[in-house]
C-alpha cells in the first residue's frame, strides 16, 4: 500500500523523511494568522504560517495600544541591533495604550526608494511576529501577497534574521524570489523589479534592501538560514513555468482552488459572471494534479480541503498534504477580532453565512471572498458611509507620472484623485479599501481626526463543512487533531 492509499485514522506524522509537514495552516492577512496561532500550529508538528502582510501597521498599532502581555516588547529585546528597537518603541510604544477614539500614528508608506524609518520598522516587525511564532518550537512560514511587490524584500530579510523556515507566496508569480532569498541568506543586497505603469520597454524600476546598511556589519556576519519558498498558485501551467529554470523554481507548490479564502485566480479566458454577480469557473480553471506532480516537487492543495477525506484525497493525488485556512481564521487562537470571529461563527452555525466571491472588491484586481455580515464594508450602506481616503497605501501601484518620476495610485482611494493619476473610472467601481478593512477585522482599525471609525471587512472561504464535525470553542490542534486523527470524540458541533 503506497502513502497516498493508507487510509487516514490515528495521528500523520509528517511527509516520512522529508521533513515536510502534511499540514499547512494557510498565511491569513491581515494578521488573522498572527504569531499565536501559527505557533499553536507549530507546536503540534505541523506548519504554522504567519501572514507577513502589513506587519510594519500592526506592529505599530499594538505598541500603540500599549502592547498587553508584553510579548511584542520581549521579541524586540532580542532583535540584533538594539538601537533600531530603541528607535521603534520611541516612536509608537504607550505605555498603557492611547485612549479610546484616538487616531493611532501613520507608518511610513511603501515606496521604491529607501527610507531607513520604513525599512527599519519592516525588518523588525516581520522578525517579531516570527520570533514569537517559534517560540515554542516547530516549523514556521510566513506568507507573502507578490502583488505587494514593494514590501517584500524587507519584510522577507526580517523574517530570515528570526530563522523562518518557509515562505510562501501567493497573487502573483514569485519567479525573483528564489534569488532573493538565496542573497539574503548572505545578508547581500537584495532587489526585485515592480512593475510600474506606463513604463517604457526596457526601463527597469526595482526595490531592494541592503542589510548591511540597515543593521550595520556586526549584526550580518554570520549567513542566515535559507527558508524553503512554496509559490500558490492555481494552475499546472503556473506551476511548470517557475518550475523550468533553477532560478525561478520554487522548493513546493501549495494549490488553490477557488473556494479558498483571501484572493483567488480569475477564471482563465474572459471573465464571465453569474446571475449571483459572481465569476464563473469551469474545467479548464482546474489545475491538472498529475502534471503537478511530474514536476518533481512537494506540492499541497489548498481551498475546501479541511477534512479527513480531503487530506486523504489530496495524499491520493501525489500531495504531501493539504493547506488550510477558514477553520483556523475561525478558531480561538484566530487573530481575528473575537467579536466578529463569534459572529461569523454564529451565523456560519446557523447555516445563515453567505461568502460571495466578490470580482470588484479587491484594490488588487483579483476576485476575493467577502462574508456576508452585517455591519460590516460587505453591505452596500456600510461601504456607502465611507468616506473614501488611502492612509496605508499597501495595494498601491507605481506608475509614471505625465510630469516625470513615479507616483502611487489605489483604485479604492478618492475617485477624482485616481483619475488625475491616470487610472480608469470603471476601476474604481465597488472598490473596497482592504487595507483599512482587514486591519479593522483584527481589532486595529483607524479613529479618523473627523470622527470616522473604520469599519471590518472579512474574508472566508467558502466550504464551512467543517464546522458541523468540530467542538464547540475549538482551538487551532482541534483543527490539526480532527484532520489528521486524534480527533476529540466529544465534539459534534460549533455554535458560540
Ligand atoms: C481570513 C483569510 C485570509 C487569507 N489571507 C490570505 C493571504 O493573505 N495570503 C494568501 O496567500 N492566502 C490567504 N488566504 C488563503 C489561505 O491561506 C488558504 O489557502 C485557504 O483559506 C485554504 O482554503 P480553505 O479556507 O477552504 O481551507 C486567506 C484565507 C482566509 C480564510
Amino acid at each position: 500500500m503506497t502513502i497516498a492509499e493508507r487510509p487516514v485514522h490515528g495521528p500523520v506524522p509528517p511527509v516520512p523523511g522529508s521533513g515536510l509537514p502534511v499540514l499547512i495552516q494557510g498565511g491569513m492577512g491581515v494578521g488573522v494568522s498572527g504569531w499565536r496561532l501559527a505557533r499553536a500550529v507549530a507546536r503540534t508538528g505541523q506548519l504554522g504560517v504567519v501572514s507577513g502582510v502589513a506587519l510594519d501597521v500592526t506592529l505599530a498599532r499594538r505598541l500603540q495600544q500599549g502592547d498587553p502581555g508584553g510579548h511584542l516588547r520581549a521579541a524586540l529585546a532580542a532583535f540584533p541591533v538594539p538601537a533600531i528597537s530603541e528607535r521603534i518603541l520611541a516612536r509608537y510604544y504607550v505605555h498603557g495604550g492611547i485612549a479610546p477614539g484616538v487616531p493611532y500614528r501613520p507608518v511610513p508608506r511603501l515606496g521604491l526608494r529607501p527610507n531607513r524609518a520604513r525599512d527599519e520598522l519592516a525588518v523588525a516587525a516581520n522578525f517579531a511576529e516570527v520570533f514569537l511564532a517559534r517560540r515554542d518550537g516547530g516549523p514556521v512560514g510566513i506568507n507573502y501577497l507578490e502583488k505587494i511587490q514593494m514590501a517584500t524584500p524587507a519584510a522577507a530579510y526580517g523574517a530570515m534574521l528570526a530563522g523562518v523556515d518557509f515562505v510562501l507566496m501567493g497573487a502573483g508569480i514569485p519567479s525573483q524570489i528564489p534569488g532573493l532569498l538565496d542573497r539574503l541568506a548572505a545578508h547581500m543586497p537584495g532587489e526585485v523589479s515592480v512593475t510600474v505603469a506606463g513604463a517604457e520597454a526596457g526601463e527597469r524600476h526595482t526595490v531592494g534592501i541592503d542589510p548591511a546598511a540597515v543593521l550595520g556589519r556586526a549584526a550580518t556576519a554570520e549567513p542566515l538560514a535559507r527558508p524553503r519558498l512554496l509559490a500558490i498558485v492555481s494552475s499546472d501551467v503556473l506551476a511548470a513555468y517557475l518550475a523550468r529554470t533553477p532560478e525561478t523554481r520554487p522548493d513546493g507548490f501549495v494549490v488553490e482552488t477557488p473556494v479558498a479564502g483571501g484572493h483567488s485566480a480569475p477564471p482563465r479566458g474572459r471573465m464571465r459572471l453569474d446571475d449571483t454577480e459572481q465569476p464563473v469557473y469551469g474545467p479548464r480553471d482546474e489545475a491538472n494534479l498529475g502534471k503537478i506532480a511530474a514536476l518533481g516537487l512537494p506540492f499541497w492543495l489548498a481551498g475546501g480541503y479541511a477534512s479527513r477525506d480531503g487530506v486523504a484525497r489530496a495524499r491520493a493525488a501525489g500531495a504531501a498534504g493539504v493547506q488550510v485556512g477558514t477553520a483556523f481564521a475561525l478558531c480561538r487562537e484566530s487573530g481575528l477580532d473575537d467579536k466578529q470571529r463569534r459572529r461569523l461563527l454564529e451565523r456560519a452555525g446557523a447555516g445563515a453565512l453567505r461568502v460571495r466571491n466578490d470580482p470588484h472588491a479587491s484594490p488588487a484586481g483579483f476576485p476575493f471572498k467577502v462574508a456576508g455580515l452585517e455591519e460590516t464594508l460587505a453591505e452596500a450602506e456600510v461601504y456607502e458611509r465611507r468616506p473614501r481616503l488611502c492612509d496605508l497605501g499597501h495595494l498601491r501601484t507605481p506608475y509614471v507620472r505625465p510630469e516625470g518620476g513615479v507616483g502611487f495610485r489605489c483604485p479604492a482611494e478618492p475617485v477624482d484623485a485616481y483619475l488625475r493619476k491616470g487610472g480608469r473610472a470603471e476601476e474604481t467601481d465597488g472598490r473596497r479599501c482592504l487595507c483599512n478593512g482587514l486591519v479593522a477585522a483584527i481589532g486595529l482599525g483607524q479613529h479618523r481626526p473627523d470622527g470616522y471609525e473604520e469599519q471590518p471587512l472579512l474574508t472566508l472561504g467558502q466550504d464551512l463543512d467543517f464546522l458541523a464535525r468540530l467542538p464547540e470553542g475549538y482551538g487551532a490542534a482541534d483543527v490539526v487533531a480532527h484532520l489528521l486523527g486524534d480527533a476529540d470524540p466529544r465534539g459534534t458541533r460549533v455554535g458560540h
